[in-house]
């Protein structure tokens, strides 16, 4: 079971108690607003989307995020490589994101044979967009109505990250 330690935050396998903070996060329209699902009606959902998560293993690198003894979120690759995100409002602006994702990336490239991690994000999802920016992502193309929203057609953008470009962000030597 892995588990990460950053300077606030712990990232770890989800567990079964993670369901009413996962729901509160899931269920929450500002939180959901450029999700690939319209907002969590009921608890039944947001279990169904915990046992997957859950189902993955416990050495997939998707995470849970605690910050001071309470789940904020979640981190991580639902499935690889494409990176997937989300805080509780409440904790957003104070670089949470930044601090959660930057670590699970960093734990993939040292621990899986992967060269790139990919992302898929709402054009009009600024903050999400400059995080990616701010983790050594780069924009490699766009497409139009990708995703159906509860009946409302999505546009993305999609990102790359490589091992590559991340070693430059960290300062970390360069992969030979
Ligand atoms: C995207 C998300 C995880 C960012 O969480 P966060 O903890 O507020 O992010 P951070 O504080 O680490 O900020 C990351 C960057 O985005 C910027 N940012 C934050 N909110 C912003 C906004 N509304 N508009 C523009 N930039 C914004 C921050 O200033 C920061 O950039 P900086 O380092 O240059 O200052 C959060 O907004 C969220 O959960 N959104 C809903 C789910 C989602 O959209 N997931 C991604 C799907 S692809």
């Amino acid at each position: 079971m892995t588990r990460i330690v950053t300077p606030r935050l712990i990232l770890r396998t989800a567990r079964p108690d993670d369901l009413e903070a996962m729901h509160a996060v899931l269920s929450d329209p500002r939180a959901m607003l450029w999700w690939s699902t319209p907002p969590h009606e009921t608890l039944e959902q947001t279990r169904e989307w915990l046992d997957a998560m859950i189902a993955t293993g416990p050495d997939h690198p998707d995470f849970v995020v605690e910050w001071d003894g309470r789940v904020i979120g979640k981190a991580g690759f639902y499935v690889m490589p494409d990176v997937g995100y989300i805080l509780h409002p409440d904790v957003w602006g104070q670089g949470l994101a930044g601090e959660a994702v930057g670590a699970v990336i960093d734990h993939v490239f040292k621990t899986l044979a992967v060269d790139t991690l990919t992302a898929d994000v709402d054009p009009e999802n600024a903050a999400s967009i400059r995080l990616l920016q701010r983790l050594g992502f780069v924009r490699t193309g766009s497409g139009e109505r990708t995703w159906n929203v509860g009946g409302v057609w999505k546009d993305s953008l999609y990102f790359a990250l490589s091992r590559a470009d991340r070693a430059v962000v960290t300062g970390a030597q360069a992969p030979a």
